[in-house]
């Protein structure tokens, strides 16, 4: 069956707006897990824009479902990844001014970096992915260098307009999913996915685990945060049918 991983770092960046202590993101992510969420994403990012060190402390103490941890493969990340030991990492490229994660990896220029960064997280007990763009080498590159498995990145999906263009980014979803199966690695598949597109992504029977953050919040401010974990959870296993 596929899992469905609700990434709550919105929440944290409302609170962020007023230097608040509310809303809290490990509140939600609570929520989350009774609503049917089988895990919990969070991305630290380097300049703490919006999740902090103490919710992902919080976080692993209290959460019960499966917790991955979004980060940059960067010398202070890795020691927290350490320390917090979540189930799972996500490396992700990180730019400052960006407004929320923009790409891939380019797992074959870092090679050298990626595989040792992903060798002593896995020494640590963590399973590590690699959230990279639909493209068959990003998958080699990632097996090549030891990970896990990946995440594909679905934001130039959801961004597509026109059936042609959403056919064409579908199509190296799929067949950079259908080879990271088949050459053994775990395939998650994230970014930009809402009520509306993930259906075709779903019924993918290559993809174990979909991670949705953006659209399940701004759901839950109309129907709260239950009702919109428990809409996308039914529309990821309607689409696989
Ligand atoms: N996967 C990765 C690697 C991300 O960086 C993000 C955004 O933080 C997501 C998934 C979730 O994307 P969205 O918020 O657009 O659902």
């Amino acid at each position: 069956m596929p899992t469905l991983s609700v990434n709550v770092d919105h929440i944290a960046t409302l609170r962020k707006a007023r230097g608040a202590k509310e809303p809290d993101p490990v509140a939600v992510a609570l929520r989350a897990e009774l609503s049917g969420a089988d895990g919990i994403t969070v991305h630290l990012r380097e300049d703490r824009r919006h999740i902090q060190d103490k919710d992902v402390f919080l976080l692993k103490n209290t959460m019960k479902t499966k917790f991955n941890l979004e980060l940059a493969a960067t010398k202070e990340m890795l020691s927290i990844a350490l320390e917090v030991k979540p189930d799972m990492v996500t490396l992700v490229p990180e730019k400052r001014q960006e407004l929320t994660t923009e790409g891939g990896l380019d797992v074959r220029t870092h090679a050298d970096h990626l595989k040792k960064f992903v060798a002593t997280l896995r020494d640590g007990g963590i399973h590590v992915n690699l959230f990279i763009d639909p493209a068959p080498e990003a998958v080699k590159a990632s097996h090549k260098i030891g990970s896990n498995g990946v995440e594909i990145h679905t934001g130039l999906y959801a961004e597509a307009r026109g059936e042609a263009a959403t056919e064409a980014e579908l199509k190296k979803i799929y067949d950079a999913a259908a080879l990271s199966k088949r050459i053994g690695m775990k395939t998650h598949a994230g970014h930009g996915l809402d009520y509306r597109n993930i259906v075709p992504i779903a019924a993918m029977p290559e993809i174990d685990e979909f991670a949705v953050g953006f659209s399940i919040m701004a759901r839950s401010v109309y129907t709260g945060i239950e009702e919109a974990v428990r809409e996308m959870k039914r529309l990821i296993m309607g689409g696989r049918g």
